[in-house]
């Protein structure tokens, strides 16, 4: 254990889109439940809220610096300066409804940002010595959207299903993935690609299904369901997610993929009556009604893929991950924190925010 403490106090990283959910909920892990220095490359976009890690900004272990991954020059810099020993890959354009909106900053985030920081790496890693170079590892943290969608019957996500996105925000992080893979194999540099279901937990910016729902439900608003509801996704608590990237860093083999889910096939009415109940038990209506009364169905999403299922033994038979808790389990905890979080919540209803819902909504309610 010592010399494991040793051996992290020595390692930094370079983690980019720090000050998203996922990569927020990441570096907490590091900072709280490891040794190692981090810095967190973020452009700051509406997705981020740079508060979320307010707390860490005296650790010394912490760096946040403001700026783009298409910024070659800048991330040349960052990695001569800080000489991380990995880099994980968070950032990203990541909502799929502004993706059908707005392409474009898709596009620049999630493929040239992406091919920008596959090349300073390359060109980093390239000029390191032993025993550094062999233990350099690019971790690109990615999405099963990137398959498309699945028929009732057929089996999940494994990873060598055939990749067909459906989507602006898919297509682009598919784009990326092949990038990554192609300086694996053309150019030995050691990636690894995570491929991971839908997320839920702290810290999730509330256009997002699950606090978008909380947030509605206890300020009286209706609960939109897009169609019929019978979408399917696969649900892993945020938590799990970060201790399987985690696993991947440590013992993942270069040029490897890895599917991360948490065996949760859910409809999307399931997902929402869940957190209606929930919310009736923590934080029961004044006047006694449940929550599920505020449920409203609206126009589907264009290209709406029908069900995600993600097939996580690979991960399992090799790494020895699996998820800590079940579905109901991480449901409990990430009410629990909105609901004790309701500041935060309200916080990032920014301009931006609320512009959004309202165009969003008012389209799909006007059906
Ligand atoms: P998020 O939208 O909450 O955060 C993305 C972060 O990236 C933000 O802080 C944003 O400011 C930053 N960013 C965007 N463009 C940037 C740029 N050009 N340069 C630097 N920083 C930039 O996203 P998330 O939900 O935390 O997802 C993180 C990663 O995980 C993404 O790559 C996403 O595709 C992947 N993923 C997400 C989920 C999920 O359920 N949320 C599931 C599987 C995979
Ligand atoms: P979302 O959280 O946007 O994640 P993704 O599209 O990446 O899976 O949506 C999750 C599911 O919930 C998806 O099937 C779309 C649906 N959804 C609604 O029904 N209503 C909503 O208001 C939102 C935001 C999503």
């Amino acid at each position: 254990m010592q010399k494991q403490n040793e051996l992290e106090s020595r390692e930094r990283i370079l983690v980019t889109g720090g000050c998203g959910f996922i990569g927020t909920n990441y570096i907490h892990k590091q900072l709280i439940h490891s040794f190692r220095s981090v810095i967190n490359l973020d452009k700051c976009t509406y997705a981020a809220n740079p508060q979320n890690l307010a707390g860490c900004t005296d650790v010394e272990r912490y760096t946040l610096v403001q700026g783009d991954i298409c910024d070659r020059e800048l991330l040349d810099y960052l990695l001569q300066t800080h000489r991380p020993s990995a880099i994980i890959h968070f950032a990203a354009e990541s909502h799929v409804d502004r993706s059908i909106t707005g392409p474009k900053a898709f596009v620049d985030t999630n493929i040239l940002g992406t091919f920008q920081l596959l090349q300073a790496a390359r060109d980093y890693w390239s000029k390191l010595t032993a025993p550094g170079r062999e233990d350099f590892r690019f971790l690109h943290v990615s999405t099963d959207e990137v398959f498309g969608s699945l028929g009732q019957d057929e089996r999940g996500f494994h990873e060598k299903t055939p990749y067909s996105p459906n989507s602006p925000y898919s297509a682009s992080k598919a784009a990326s993935d092949h990038m990554v893979r192609a300086y694996q194999q053309t150019y030995g540099l050691p990636t690894l690609t995570t491929n991971c279901s839908n997320n839920h937990g702290p810290f999730q910016f509330p256009e997002k299904l699950i606090p978008l729902v909380i947030r509605r439900a206890i300020n009286g608003e209706s609960l939109p369901i897009y169609g019929d509801g019978m979408n399917i996704r696969d649900w892993l608590f945020v938590g799990d997610h970060c201790s399987a990237i985690d696993s991947v860093l440590a013992n993942g083999v270069p040029g490897e993929t890895y599917n991360i889910g948490g065996n949760s096939e859910r409809t999307n009415r399931q997902v929402v009556q869940t957190l209606c109940t929930l919310l009736d038990e923590l934080a029961p209506t004044t006047s006694g009604r449940s929550y599920s009364e505020q449920i409203t169905f609206v126009k589907d999403r264009p290209g709406h893929d029908r069900r995600y299922a993600v097939d996580a033994s690979k991960i399992l038979r090799e790494l020895g991950w699996q998820p800590s808790c079940t579905f109901e389990q991480g449901m409990r905890r990430t009410v629990n924190w909105y609901l004790q979080n309701n500041a935060w919540l309200e916080s990032i209803a920014s301009g931006d925010y609320l512009n959004w819902i309202a165009s969003n909504y008012e389209q799909r309610c006007s059906q």
